[in-house]
């Protein structure tokens, strides 16, 4: 199978950097408009670079760039487009019926993907939503693909991607964000830099291991760690009078603006 990666930056590297590069039914070809990243890239996957997309013959192609950069790009794709290639999109907030209008008018096999960077460590959250025409055989092969980049989950309705990309695509740097939090806080009481930082990445690192092996509520595991009248306790307490839930909800609700925007600027007309 071809492979054609289009937009060599961060979550291309993330993504495949844990997938099959050598296997002999994968042929990558890799193309950014800065050639230093494609080469990287292929080089990781024992693939092809290349400076120009002419005359390749794909059999999926994988777009990575930015959703501004797609609109200029994309007539570039439509010489290599049939109705066996199967694109996958990673660009958050371009719907499938944008992506079939810019690359059309034959009706395509069009799968939107929302990877995240753990995928780097192969811990990565890979969320698919495949249009109409793609087919069990085709979804078999991005399962395939990725399977080694985290876990892949399917969906059945285009909006729910759109929903959790403010979560998944975006989470991992609310945590990073958090570290920051934990380490500024033990950094203002004195205790080194260096140190400060390794303690808050292993509390994170070691509770999302945690959470992940464990069978129990999030409530009882908090129950786990926040006893009566506590240390933790006072500090939940604090953030709950403070209803940090809500300013996350409405955090998050302000990203999905953000998603929506993207969808109407870069729609189908
Ligand atoms: N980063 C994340 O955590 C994350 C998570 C989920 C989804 N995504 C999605 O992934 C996509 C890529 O994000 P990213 O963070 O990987 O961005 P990035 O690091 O900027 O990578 C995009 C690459 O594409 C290149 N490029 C721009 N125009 C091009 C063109 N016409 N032809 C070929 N290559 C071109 C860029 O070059 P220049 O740098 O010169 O522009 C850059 O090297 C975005 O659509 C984003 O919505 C990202």
């Amino acid at each position: 199978m071809n492979i054609l990666i289009v937009g060599c930056g961060v979550m291309a590297h993330a993504l495949f950097s844990s997938s099959q590069g050598g296997s002999p039914n994968l042929n990558f070809f890799c193309y950014d408009i800065i050639p230093d990243k494609a080469q990287q890239l292929a080089s990781f996957l024992n693939g092809q670079s290349v400076t120009s997309l002419e005359g390749l013959s794909p059999h999926v192609i994988f777009i990575a760039v930015k959703p501004q950069d797609f609109r200029s790009m994309a007539s570039s794709l439509i010489p290599l487009i049939s109705p066996q290639v199967v694109i996958y999109s990673i660009m958050a907030g371009i719907k499938t019926d944008a992506i079939q209008a810019k690359l059309g008018p034959e009706k395509l096999k069009i799968i939107r993907l929302m990877p995240n960077t753990p995928c780097a460590v192969k811990e990565g959250t890979i969320i698919y939503y495949p249009s109409e025409l793609v087919t069990q055989e085709d979804k078999a092969n991005l399962t395939n693909l990725f399977k080694e980049s985290g876990k892949v989950f399917p969906l059945d309705k285009e909006d729910q991607l759109d929903f959790i990309t403010p979560i998944s695509g975006s989470g991992p740097a609310y945590l990073v964000e958090l570290a920051n939090i934990f380490s500024s806080f033990l950094q203002s009481k004195g205790i080194p830099q260096e140190l400060s930082e390794q303690i808050s990445v292993q509390t994170i690192y070691g509770s999302g291991k945690w959470l992940s092996k464990s069978s129990f509520s999030f409530q009882k595991l908090k129950e786990q760690v926040a006893s009566k009248q506590g240390v933790t306790g006072e500090v939940l307490t604090s953030l709950e009078q403070a209803d940090m839930e809500k300013l996350w909800h409405e955090a998050f609700q302000k990203g999905l603006r953000r998603t929506f925007q993207l969808s109407e600027e870069f729609g189908p007309s």
